[in-house]
């Protein structure tokens, strides 16, 4: 089984934004988490970051392309605003699992809507990084190993 991780916009700049929101650990720290857990559970990962919108697009339809089995996805401030992420998760029916680090619902009102739910099995919200592992494990729970 082979997953994309696909962050958008800002993830980057982890430990350095809203620490008080996001936390101290950066995005590298992020990746050697999940990269970790995937190597002890056998599952192939690639990571995209990008703070622009259609890179993100071109992600999600390589891993249609490139037949990746499922996505783990915080598509971050895009979540609130992009119609255009949810067409391409519906163009490439991928399971997919929305991720937020924070919890969304516990902010501003902006936050509370995403556009990009109407495509995903699950959304996991204000488990810190954590909330990727979770991702996988349902990613796993749904499609099998
Ligand atoms: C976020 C929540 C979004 O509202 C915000 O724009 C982000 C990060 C999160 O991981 O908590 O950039 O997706």
């Amino acid at each position: 089984m082979k997953i994309m991780v696909i962050n958008g916009p800002n993830i980057n700049m982890l430990g350095i934004r809203e620490p008080d929101v996001y936390g101290n650990e950066n995005y590298e720290g992020l990746v050697e988490l999940i990269r970790n857990y995937c190597e002890s559970k056998g599952l192939a990962v690639d990571f995209v970051q990008s703070n622009h919108e259609g890179v993100l697009i071109d992600a999600i339809q390589r891993a249609y392309f490139d037949k990746y089995d499922g996505i783990v996805f915080n598509p971050a401030a895009y979540t609130h605003t992009s119609i255009a992420l949810l067409d391409a998760l519906k163009a490439v029916k991928i399971p997919c699992v929305e991720v937020h680090i924070s919890d969304v619902d516990k902010r501003e009102d902006f936050r509370r809507h995403s556009y990009i739910a109407n495509a995903c099995i699950k959304t996991i919200k204000g488990l810190g990084f954590a909330g990727y592992l979770r991702a996988i494990d349902a990613l796993m729970e749904s499609i099998g190993d």
